[in-house]
């Protein structure tokens, strides 16, 4: 008897292999981080045989851990980091380039010449994205234009594209042995080339990048039996049932079945995301429209979608690129060595802004610098970014739903950051809740896929596993609130217009 269920969560930062009992509940875990490319400002790599060699070493430390054998584990779900875009040659199985990264700008001239006359919301009416560097599918002409032979091989039939679910589950299922090569609607709903009420590819979309449809992969529900293990491998014969981009995992994972639950998600970089359920609303500020997930033949949910590019990688700048700190959870202590920000605020539009904003054309900025202000201020002001940011986006679902959320559930890595948590609540007026499993990626992962094997019966296990650990309602005066977010405005129209034909080279 099978008692446990698997999830891989290749992620931004690093890739980790969680398994879990019935409850929900971790038993133990695997993880290893990669490295992050950079080869010029504004683009960013991750190398994907490294990234696949990680996958395979954290699942067998986690299998190892829990003191467990593929025999043990009833489903395996994949979440993964969402748009990084992976280009392959099925078959020699070899990545033509390193996979560009979802935070990468290169992409900026190619969205700009796509939406010509028509501008950034050109297809968005179909796939629900405006033209931006942050999803795939111009990353994938980037690789085709620029990549020598790329072109002809992908004319040929011989070049795969996937997010890195894809690309784990290909490898996982044999690779050139006959891997599968699949991706679930959340992923692909990332690609600006699916159209979101049909779930299928759009040719013409497709065809303005100039991707063949034969590099495509076949898109499928995020709970399912794609395929199992390879033979020979650490999970042969496991079937692999469930993928979910990983901000669709969470929500999952959180339990937000209804229509107008949010949750916020606190990692690399911050993600909103509010059921709509089986209504597709386009958004009239700043929201992506996103599929949220589909559980087989049931109907696909949608979700409001409002991304971040960073937030937690803002407090590894400022553990890595200035030394501040050595260990990210210590820039709450150093932030707590003061009462206020000390009037600076930073805004860090390392990849330009994106929701609500949008604006390729910005970048980071620290204002209302005196002498006055020193490293604790600059710690807070760069924990305040966090909570100002998702201010931002939540003002915007409230708008675009006309319903105001009354409570948030988060999760993620920064999510232990109590001066961070009570300051959200602070700046949103609403509580914010962590649940007791804040691997929520993971965690809604391994669902979809148990739901698909009859590990779980459905949706209301979910309901049923999910319990709060802690909640931090306002407390601030509402005019120290309205003044803080009034400053941080200020700041963000600092950072606009930066980028132009001189700036980066
Ligand atoms: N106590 C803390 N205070 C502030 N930031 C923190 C704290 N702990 C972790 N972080 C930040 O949170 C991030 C890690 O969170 P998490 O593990 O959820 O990231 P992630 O986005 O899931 O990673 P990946 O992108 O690989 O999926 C890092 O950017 C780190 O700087
Ligand atoms: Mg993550």
């Amino acid at each position: 008897m099978a008692d446990y269920v698997l999830a891989i969560d290749q992620g931004t930062t690093s890739s980790r292999a969680i398994v879990f009992n019935h409850s929900g509940q971790i038993v133990s875990s695997g993880q290893l981080e990669h490295d992050q490319i950079f080869p010029r400002a504004g683009w960013v790599e991750h190398n994907p045989e490294q990234i696949w060699n990680n996958v395979r070493e954290a699942v067998g430390l986690a299998l190892t851990r829990a003191n467990v054998t593929y025999t043990d584990i009833a489903a395996v779900g994949i979440t993964n980091q969402r748009e990084t875009a992976v280009v392959w040659n099925r078959r020699t199985g070899k990545p033509v380039y390193n996979a560009i990264v979802w935070q990468d700008t290169r992409t900026q001239k190619i969205v700009d010449d796509l939406g010509g006359d028509a501008g950034p919301e050109k297809y968005k009416s179909i796939v629900g994205l405006p033209l931006a560097t942050y999803f795939s599918g111009p990353k994938v002409k980037w690789i085709l234009d620029n990549v020598e032979g790329a072109r002809e091989a992908a004319d040929a039939g011989d070049l795969v594209f996937g997010n890195t679910d894809t690309w784990v589950l290909w490898n996982m299922t044999g690779g050139v042995d006959g891997g599968v090569h699949v991706t679930d609607v959340t992923n692909a709903s990332r690609t600006m080339l699916m159209d979101l009420d049909t779930l299928s590819w759009r040719e013409d979309i497709a065809a303005d990048m100039g991707i063949p449809l034969s590099m495509l992969p076949e898109i499928r529900s995020s709970s399912e039996v794609y395929g199992v293990g390879r033979p020979g491998g650490l999970l042969p014969g496991v079937p692999i049932a469930g993928i979910l981009g990983d901000q669709q995992a969470a929500t999952f994972g959180q339990a937000c079945f209804e229509v107008g639950q949010a949750k916020n998600t606190y990692g690399t970089g911050n993600f909103m995301l509010l059921n709509t359920g089986t209504e597709k609303v386009q958004s009239r500020n700043g929201l992506l429209t996103t599929v949220c997930y589909k559980i087989g033949d049931q109907p696909a949910r949608y979700a409001l979608e409002g991304s971040i590019a960073v937030t937690g990688s803002l407090i590894q700048w400022l553990r890595d690129n200035l030394g501040m700190f050595s260990d990210a959870p210590d820039v709450e202590w150093l932030a707590q060595k003061v009462e206020d920000n000390g009037g600076a605020y930073f805004v860090p539009a390392f990849s330009g802004l994106f929701a609500p904003h949008w604006r390729s054309d910005a970048r980071g900025a620290l204002v209302g610098l005196t002498r006055y202000v020193n490293k604790n201020h600059i710690a807070r002001a760069a924990l305040e970014a966090v909570a100002f940011q998702s201010r931002e986006v939540l003002d915007a679902m409230n708008a675009d739903s006309g319903v105001d959320l009354t409570e948030l559930r988060v999760d993620g890595g920064m999510v232990q950051n109590e001066l961070l948590m009570q300051f959200q609540a602070d700046q949103l007026g609403v509580d914010v809740v962590r649940p007791k499993v804040a691997e929520t990626t993971a965690l809604g992962a391994a669902y979809a896929a148990g739901i698909a094997v009859g590990f779980w019966q459905g949706e209301q296990d979910v309901i049923d596993n999910w319990a709060e650990d802690k909640r931090w309602s306002p407390s601030m005066d509402e005019s120290e609130r309205e003044r803080l977010y009034r400053n941080w405005k200020k700041a963000v129209s600092k950072t606009l217009d930066w980028v132009d034909e001189d700036v980066e080279k």
